[in-house]
């Protein structure tokens, strides 16, 4: 887990959304961090600081001047102590601050005083948030390197419909994993991931697609965006998958022709392409304008042969590092090394689709590394993620040798 043993300051002010901090702090528990909370008087009005204490495992401080021999929690130990510091909800008050550089209370002193990476989550009525002044405290603010989680529109508190709310607990700790991990292996870079299937249409209604679930595609972008990457996702069809926080753009696409256009756009820009994507060979040749009806006992559609995307980028391959992928179910390292060859790639992910806990389903992959001077490296059965960060390594790897 990314989280595992990281060092999470949970700060919390008075906001309605403060009683979210109780669902976030237990998700970061539950993703192994260790959080310790401070909360502003305000926040106390909304969730107590027995909650928090309660699931994180820590003492929760509210003043500058509590008993810190019992709780431990001094502004400048708690500073130097967090490996990311998180402000959830953060009213526009407590923003107002910061940015004035006022410190006149433990949120705003320890936030003042920590190297930490800051992030922060506001949540207000959307006439506030959208105020100028909010907005340009927020401007300043990133411009000094605070991070933001831009809220969420919908219902608010106040009986408004617009922006303002604060994003689920799930998206928000997702945040916080990306600012504690985020490394700068890959920063500066400029990578495009491709993940899920491509899809034909046989008529308005049907089509021919594959059993990918982009989890592998999806996984591996989420993998460059902690390396530090500007990542562009191309996505084709998916079990629903949210785009992983991060991640710079993401471009549906439903055929290989769309994904084709989607990749090329980017690819003279790119240092990086790697092809999760389980892309169609074939489309059908002449799809129907309207809903085919059923009259024969049989039905023959004539399929012809799309452009392989990967074999293009290959022939026109400047500086970027291309990465394939291998789907195969007999003869995976001979038929990788092949396409390898033939594509002109710098790196090949063969798996045995066939192979239990490998493929398009699940959460597990088994994956052979090729590599063009021969070298093979098996590794063993393990999650997506796993194999994601592996696979993002290997590849920041060949780019510095390319240097
Ligand atoms: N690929 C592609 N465009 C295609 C087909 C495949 O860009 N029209 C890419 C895939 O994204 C993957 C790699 O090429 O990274 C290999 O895909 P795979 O389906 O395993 O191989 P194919 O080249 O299609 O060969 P075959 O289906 O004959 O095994």
């Amino acid at each position: 887990m990314l989280l595992e043993n990281k060092h999470i300051v949970l700060a919390v002010s008075g906001g309605i959304a403060a009683f979210k901090a109780a669902s976030i702090a237990s998700m970061l528990c539950k993703r192994g961090a260790v959080v310790k909370c401070i909360m502003t008087h305000n926040a106390t009005a909304f969730i107590t600081p027995l909650t928090l204490r309660e699931i994180t495992g820590n003492p929760v401080a509210v003043s500058m001047f509590d008993d810190v021999t019992e709780f431990n929690i001094e502004h400048i130990a708690l500073a130097r102590w967090a490996d990311a510091f998180v402000i959830a909800p953060a009213t526009a008050d407590v923003i107002g601050k910061i940015a004035a550089g006022i410190a006149d209370d433990l949120v705003t002193t320890t936030v003042m005083a920590t190297k930490a990476p800051v992030l922060i989550a506001p949540a207000m009525n959307s006439n506030m948030f959208l105020n100028p002044i909010v907005q340009d405290n927020i401007k300043k603010l990133r411009d000094y390197g605070y991070q933001f989680v831009e809220p969420a529109s919908g219902h608010l508190a106040c009986g408004v419909i617009g922006i303002g709310r604060l994003p689920e607990p799930e998206e928000i700790v997702d945040y916080i994993e990306l600012t504690a991990c985020r490394t700068d292996r890959l920063k500066g870079k400029k990578v495009i991931v491709t993940g899920g299937g491509t899809r034909e249409s046989i008529d308005p209604v049907r089509f021919i697609g594959n059993h990918s679930s982009g989890r592998m595609g999806f996984a591996i972008a989420k993998a460059a965006v902690l390396a530090g990457a500007d990542v562009t996702l191309v996505a084709g069809t998916t079990d629903h998958l949210k785009t992983p926080v991060g991640v710079m753009r993401r471009i549906d696409v439903g055929s290989t022709n769309e994904m084709k256009d989607a990749v090329d756009s980017y690819y003279d820009a790119c240092d990086l392409v790697i092809k999760a994507a389980a892309v169609a060979d074939y489309r059908v040749a002449h799809p129907a304008k309207n809903k085919i009806k059923k009259s024969e006992e049989t039905m023959d559609l004539k399929m012809e042969k799309n452009p392989d995307i990967l074999y293009g980028l290959g022939q026109r391959k400047d500086h970027q590092t291309l990465v394939g992928f291998a789907a195969e179910t007999t003869n995976v390292i001979e038929y990788g090394t092949a396409k390898l060859k033939k594509k002109n790639l710098d790196m090949l992910v063969a798996n045995d689709v066939a192979a239990k806990g490998a493929g398009f389903q699940g959460t597990t992959n088994i994956a052979t590394l090729l590599f063009p001077d021969g070298t093979v490296e098996k590794l063993d059965k393990m999650s997506k993620d796993e194999l994601a960060a592996i696979i993002v390594e290997r590849a920041a790897q060949i780019i510095d040798k390319k240097k």
